[in-house]
């Protein structure tokens, strides 16, 4: 009708029909493919909910040993991946690797960027939920500056990536069943989330159809911003802060108060949660566990909680339905497991990139137009150019 409504951040405007993950703000409720996350988190490891999201329905035993078969098939990134990412001074900053290399994957994958098959399309979901850990791995190990190597095909998804990130030279690989489910957890909890910001550019880019992987490195770079997975970074590096500043919690919090103060308390509030954020919850739990189990004393958990106390007892943060979020507590979890504060991030996109393919493979097959938006044009009317030397 020629109307354009503006909704700035599209705070009330759905940009699609999906059948993936059902999330309710005000009662806290978040399901996959109708599965709670609690009992998701409790019972499924990371592949088997990687395959519900992509797929629709959790796989028998018979489908999750060929998924997993399909993947660790095609476990190999080639050899010349290795130069790029040589190329990258050890300073740079994982998340900006991790796009990169996405990308570069598709020059030695070109075969994934038409997908006009179904067989295409699971050729390229296998490719990169087995190369995309491969990626992660290097990045860090870049970072620590330990030789790079591929994983071990005899081990589970999630146990040979923390495998490929941790194993040192010259030294055998020793399981530890704790860190390992606490990893599975973290990722189950960061898979999927609907219309993020993330996934609104991967399905943005990939209704261009310009690739899988296209348009993973675009979600990646969405997601690297502190008000979106950047934050579980933000988190940590605030609550450091704050323990060298003497640990004067309430000061910070006049500070998030404060409005022409720009500091926020980072790991607090949620576009859609206006309650509580169910995975800040099951996380917060894990946290304790992990520290207990791994004998792991952190004064920052002590911080995080006092924080935590204190915002929800405080007018500002209730009456703004302000809660802790995924990224309050998750970084505890990856500095006790021995990931470097900048890696959080390539963490969580680890843990979404189950959700980002199931979103596109979704755009995709419901055959959804190119993403779109109009404006509404607030700048000059027409006037007369103007020669340079009469400017
Ligand atoms: N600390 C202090 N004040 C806050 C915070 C915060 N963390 N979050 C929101 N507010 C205030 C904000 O200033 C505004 O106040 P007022 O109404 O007086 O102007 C009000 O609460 C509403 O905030 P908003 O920015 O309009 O809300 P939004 O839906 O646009 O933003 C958010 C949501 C998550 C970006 C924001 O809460 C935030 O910046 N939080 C800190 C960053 C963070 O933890 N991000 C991770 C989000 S969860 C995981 C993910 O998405 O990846």
């Amino acid at each position: 009708n020629g109307i354009i409504t503006i909704d700035p951040g599209f705070k009330n405007t759905g940009s699609c029909e999906s059948a993936i993950t059902f999330l309710d703000g005000e009662k806290g409720i978040l399901r996959y493919r109708g599965y709670s996350i609690e009992e998701l988190a409790e019972k499924a490891d990371f592949l088997e909910v990687a395959y519900a999201l992509i797929f629709g329905e959790l796989p028998n035993a018979e489908e999750l040993a060929k998924f997993h078969k399909d993947i660790k098939d095609e476990s190999h990134v080639d050899e010349e991946m290795k130069k790029i990412l040589d190329g990258f001074p050890k300073s740079a900053h994982p998340m900006g690797v991790l796009s990169s290399l996405t990308s570069a994957l598709i020059a030695f994958n070109p075969s994934t960027v038409d997908v006009s098959s179904d067989e295409d399309m699971y050729h390229a979901i296998v490719r990169i939920l087995a190369k995309f850990p491969v990626l992660v791995a290097w990045t860090l190990r870049k970072k620590k500056g330990l030789p790079l190597d591929y994983g071990d095909d005899s081990l589970g998804y999630v146990e040979n990536i923390h495998k490929m990130m941790f194993k040192r030279p010259n030294q055998d690989y020793k399981k530890n069943k704790v860190v390992i489910e606490a990893l599975d957890k973290l990722l189950i909890l960061h898979a999927d989330h609907e219309q993020n910001c993330s996934t609104s550019t991967v399905r943005i880019v990939g209704s261009s159809h310009a690739g899988l992987f296209a348009s993973l490195s675009a979600g990646i770079s969405a997601l690297w911003g502190p008000l979106h997975g950047g934050a579980n970074q933000a988190v940590l590096e605030m609550l450091e802060a704050i323990e060298a500043d003497g640990g004067d919690t309430k000061k910070y919090m006049a500070k998030a108060k404060d409005k022409s103060d720009p500091f926020r308390l980072m790991g607090f509030g949620h576009r859609v949660y206006k309650n509580f954020d169910p995975r800040a919850k099951i996380i917060k739990v894990a946290a304790d566990e992990v520290l207990a189990d791994l004998g792991i004393e952190d004064p920052i958990l002590e911080i995080a909680k006092g924080l935590e106390k204190e915002a929800l007892e405080d007018p500002y943060f209730v009456d703004r339905k302000l809660y802790p979020n995924v990224d309050f507590y998750s970084g505890i979890i990856y500095r006790a497991l021995g990931i470097p504060t900048e890696m959080f991030t390539v963490m969580f996109a680890l843990g979404r990139l189950p959700g980002w393919i199931a979103q596109w493979r979704e755009m995709r097959l419901n055959g959804e137009p190119i993403g779109r938006p109009r404006q509404v044009y607030t700048g000059e009317n027409l006037r007369s150019f103007v020669e340079l030397d009469k400017r």
